[in-house]
C-alpha cells in the first residue's frame, strides 16, 4: 500500500515536472490519499473559505478546535533540487520553545527541517523555502503536525492551526522569509553594526567566528523591519581580519535588516539624542535597570549593572559596567558579566574581598548575582584586576532553593567576622550569612506583617548607621508593582540587625526612600570613601519603562545621593541629599531677585542657552494655609506643575502636559500624590537633565524623581498660590556639566 503511494507520487511529481524545473510533492487537489493520518485534526482537503493565498482549488486546512490534534505524513519522495517551496498559512507560532505546530520535513526518521506560519494575516498562505542542497539524494517524507493545546502555568496557549499547498521541489527558493538569515563579513572595523528597531522582528541573534558564537548563547534581538532607530554594535576588535558570521532568525527579503548589516569604526549610534542625560549614567546603547554590584576600588566608581548589550527592551541580561572617577560623568566598559547554562545574569552587588576569605585573592572584587534560569540561584564571579573583567566561579550557583520562585537580587556586606547577604524572597527579605562568600548559612527571615506587601519584594539593601552616636540599622526592599501611585516604589526600614536578625524599630511604614515614581532598585556602593553611604537608583518605572521615548538608550541612574539619618520633627527617616560630587559638575552661579509677599513669580529664562542639565535652588515660604505651586516650562506651552497643598499636607506632580506623554497610559494620566511634610519654609533644589526631575527638598526631608520627556528645554519657571502668598528667595540657577 506504502510502496504503491510512492509510486504514484513519485510518478505524479515526474508529471508534474513544469518548465519552471519545479515539481510538485503535493498540491491537495486529489485529495489526502498519499499520506497517512494520524489523530483527528485533518479531515480531507477545503475549498474556497476565508483563505487567500492557495493555488488550483484545494488546499488543506486543519480544523481549527483547541480539542484536536493529530499529524498527516506524505509517503516518501526523493530530495532532487536545492529547494522545497511551499505554501502555509495560520497563526503565527506561539514561542515557549519553538513551533510544536509545525511542518516537518524528515529524513530517516529525523527532523531535519522545520517550518511553522510566517503570515501576518493567519488565513493567507504564504511561501516558506527549506534550503535542501545538503540532502540531494536522500529519501525524506513531510510531517504536517498539530500539536495538542498547551498550558502554562495559568496560560492555556492555543495550539494554532495550519493551511498547507503546493508543496514543491525546485532550484530557486521562493519564499522572501528566512528561518535563518547569515551574512558573513570580514571584520575590517571595529564594529559590525545590525540595525535594530524596538517594533523590529522577534528575532534570535548569534555572531560566528570559526563556527563559536561569540556572544556565548543566541541573544534575542529586533532588527529593523521597516525603520532603523538604531545600530546594534558588536564590537569584533578581537577577531581583526577574520570572517564573522551574522545569524539572524526570522528574516524576510523586505525587511529593512536585509542586506543592511555592515562594519564600521564608529558604534553608529546618535550619542547626543533628545533626551540623553548629560550628568546622569545612561548606557551609550541598550537597555538597563537595576544598578547592580556597585563598589568603589582603586579610587574609582564602578556601577554594573542589568544590561542588555543588542536592544533596548529588558532582555539578555548581563552585567554591563560603567566606570566614573567623579561619580558624575561615566565611560562604559564592556560587560563583565553574560548569561550562562545556569540563565540571565539578574540583579546582585560585589564586595571587595579585603582578607581574601574566598580564596580568589587579597583584594578581588567579587559578584554575587542572581541566574535566572529554571528557577533562581545565587552565584559569584570575582575579579583580580579590580572590577574590570570577571571569572565565573566554577561551583556556582553558591546559593539555590528550588521551593522558592522569587529568589533573587543578593546584597552582600561585611558584618562583623561575617558575609552577611539580604535576598528577596517572595514577600520577605532573607538573610544568610557566610565566611567565604561560596557557603552560605540561613539567619533568618524579615518582612512578614511590615511594610508594603502589595507587589514582590526585590533588591534589598541592609546598611549600618551612627545615628547621634548610636548604630542604626536600614533595610531598603523594592516592590514590584505596587507602588502608592503606580508601578515600583522602594520602601525602607529602619532598625537593629545583631548579626543574625533584623529588627524594626515601630515607624509608620511604609516609609519610601523617594517619594517619586522614578527611581527603582537603588542599592548602595561597597567600600565607598569616608564611611559615606552612597546611592544610586534605577531612573524609572516597570509601569511604563517599555514605552518610553528613547531610541538609542533606555533608561540611566539617579544621581548620586548621600544617605543619612534624621529627624523630619516626628520621627527618624531617611535623608537623601545630592553627594556632593553633584556640585563640581555646576557651572557659574546665576544668582536671581526673589520676591515677598507675592502671588506669582516669574524667572521667565533660566539660562541663556540652555542645554538642558541645571539646577534651580529656591527656598518658598508661605505665609499662610494654601496652596502653591511651581513649575517648568517651555515656549510650547508643555509643563510640569508640583503643588504643595498645604491644607492636605500633599505634594502633587502634573506631567499631564509635560510634552510626551501617550507613550504609556500609566505615564501621566493622573497627577502623582505624596505626603508632604509640613515646615514653615521649604528650601528645594530641583536638578533637571533632559529627562529627569530630581526634587530634594529641606535638605533629606523627601526627594521625588520623575522622569518626564518635553520636545523642547524648559527654560522657563515660575512660583504661584492659591490662599497664600509666598516669598522666595535664595534663588541660584547653575548649568550642570
Ligand atoms: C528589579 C528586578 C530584579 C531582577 C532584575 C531583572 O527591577 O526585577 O528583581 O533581578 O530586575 O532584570
Amino acid at each position: 500500500m506504502r510502496l504503491q503511494h510512492l509510486f504514484t507520487s513519485l510518478a505524479g511529481a515526474a508529471l508534474l515536472l513544469s518548465c519552471s524545473g519545479n515539481s510538485v510533492i503535493e498540491d491537495f487537489e486529489h485529495g489526502l490519499d498519499n499520506w497517512t493520518p494520524q489523530g483527528d485534526v485533518f479531515q480531507g482537503t477545503s475549498q474556497g473559505g476565508d483563505a487567500t493565498g492557495y493555488q488550483g482549488a484545494a488546499y488543506l486546512k486543519s480544523v481549527d478546535d483547541d480539542a484536536l490534534s493529530g499529524s498527516l505524513t506524505s509517503s516518501p519522495f526523493k530530495i532532487a533540487k536545492p529547494y522545497i517551496n511551499m505554501l502555509v498559512g495560520g497563526p503565527r507560532a506561539l514561542g515557549f520553545g519553538g513551533p510544536s505546530t509545525a511542518i516537518r520535513l524528515l529524513v530517516d526518521g529525523q527532523e531535519v527541517r522545520t517550518a511553522s506560519s510566517i503570515s501576518a494575516e493567519p488565513n493567507n498562505l504564504e511561501w516558506i523555502s527549506w534550503d535542501v542542497k545538503d540532502l540531494i539524494g536522500k529519501e525524506a517524507s513531510i510531517k504536517i503536525d498539530v500539536a495538542p493545546a498547551r498550558t502554562f502555568g495559568t496560560r492555556r496557549m492555543p495550539r494554532g492551526y495550519l493551511l498547507v499547498d503546493q508543496i514543491q521541489q525546485g532550484p530557486k527558493r521562493l519564499s522572501s522569509f528566512f528561518d535563518e538569515y547569515a551574512v558573513t563579513l570580514k571584520a575590517d572595523k571595529k564594529y559590525i553594526l545590525i540595525p535594530g528597531a524596538n517594533s523590529g522582528v522577534n528575532s534570535r541573534l548569534s555572531v560566528e567566528v570559526d563556527g563559536v558564537n561569540i556572544l556565548g548563547n543566541a541573544q534575542s534581538a529586533r532588527p529593523a523591519a521597516t525603520d532603523i532607530e538604531y545600530w546594534i554594535p558588536i564590537n569584533v576588535e578581537k577577531y581583526a581580519g577574520k570572517d564573522v558570521t551574522v545569524k539572524l532568525t526570522g528574516i524576510r527579503t523586505t525587511d529593512a535588516v536585509y542586506g543592511a548589516v555592515r562594519t564600521s569604526d564608529d558604534p553608529g549610534n546618535d550619542p547626543h539624542e533628545t533626551y540623553r542625560p548629560l550628568v546622569h549614567f545612561s548606557p551609550a546603547f541598550g537597555w538597563t535597570n537595576d544598578p547592580n554590584g556597585m563598589v568603589y576600588v582603586n579610587g574609582e566608581w564602578h556601577l554594573a549593572l542589568q544590561y542588555n548589550p543588542y536592544g533596548t527592551s529588558h532582555g539578555n541580561m548581563h552585567w554591563g559596567l560603567s566606570i566614573s572617577k567623579d561619580l558624575i560623568h561615566w565611560e562604559d566598559a564592556p560587560a563583565i558579566i553574560a548569561p550562562d547554562e545556569l540563565g540571565s545574569i539578574f540583579s546582585g552587588s560585589a564586595v571587595v574581598d579585603h582578607e581574601n576569605t574566598a580564596g580568589f585573592g587579597k583584594d578581588a572584587v567579587v559578584a554575587i548575582y542572581t541566574s535566572a534560569g529554571a528557577g533562581q540561584r545565587q552565584s559569584i564571579a570575582w575579579s583580580a584586576d579590580g572590577g574590570y573583567t570577571f571569572n565565573k566561579y566554577p561551583g556556582n550557583p553558591v546559593l539555590a532553593d528550588p521551593a522558592e520562585r522569587d529568589f533573587r537580587d543578593p546584597k552582600v556586606n561585611r558584618i562583623g567576622d561575617q558575609w552577611v547577604m539580604a535576598l528577596a524572597c517572595g514577600q520577605v527579605i532573607r538573610f544568610y550569612g557566610s565566611k567565604d562568600l561560596k557557603e552560605w548559612y540561613f539567619l533568618s527571615d524579615f518582612g512578614t506583617g511590615y511594610g508594603s506587601h502589595e507587589g514582590v519584594w526585590e533588591c534589598p539593601d541592609l546598611m549600618r548607621f551612627n545615628y547621634g552616636g548610636q548604630e542604626k540599622w536600614v533595610l531598603f526592599v523594592s516592590i514590584n508593582p505596587g507602588g502608592p501611585n503606580g508601578g515600583s516604589i522602594t520602601q525602607y526600614f529602619i532598625g537593629q540587625f545583631d548579626g543574625k536578625r533584623f529588627k524594626a524599630d515601630p515607624l509608620p511604614y511604609p516609609l519610601w526612600v523617594d517619594e517619586g515614581v522614578d527611581n527603582y532598585a537603588g542599592v548602595t556602593f561597597a567600600d565607598a570613601p569616608d564611611g559615606r553611604t552612597v546611592f544610586m537608583g534605577w531612573m524609572s518605572n516597570w509601569a511604563y519603562t517599555g514605552q518610553t521615548p528613547t531610541h538609542v538608550f533606555r533608561n540611566g541612574m539617579t544621581l548620586p545621593r548621600d544617605l543619612s539619618l534624621k529627624s523630619n520633627g516626628r520621627h527618624t527617616i531617611l535623608a537623601s541629599v545630592p553627594s556632593p560630587e553633584v556640585y563640581a559638575a555646576r557651572g557659574a552661579e546665576k544668582a536671581v531677585d526673589g520676591a515677598t509677599g507675592a502671588d506669582a513669580f516669574e524667572l521667565p529664562e533660566i539660562l541663556a542657552g540652555n542645554k538642558g542639565a541645571y539646577e534651580i535652588d529656591f527656598t518658598v515660604v508661605p505665609d499662610a494655609k494654601g496652596v502653591f505651586s511651581f513649575n517648568l516650562s517651555n515656549s510650547k506651552g508643555e509643563t510640569t506643575v508640583w503643588t504643595f497643598d498645604l491644607e492636605r499636607n500633599k505634594l502633587l506632580l502634573d506631567r499631564s502636559k509635560s510634552g510626551l506623554v501617550g507613550f504609556s497610559p500609566s505615564f501621566a494620566a493622573k497627577p502623582v500624590e505624596v505626603k508632604l511634610n509640613p515646615r514653615k519654609e521649604y528650601k528645594c533644589q530641583l536638578f533637571v537633565d533632559k529627562l529627569s526631575t530630581e526634587l530634594f527638598i529641606n535638605d533629606g526631608d523627601m526627594v521625588f524623581t520623575n522622569c518626564v520627556f518635553p520636545t523642547e528645554v524648559y527654560n522657563r519657571f515660575g512660583v504661584g498660590a492659591q490662599g497664600c502668598k509666598f516669598t522666595v528667595k535664595d534663588v541660584k540657577v547653575y548649568e550642570l556639566n
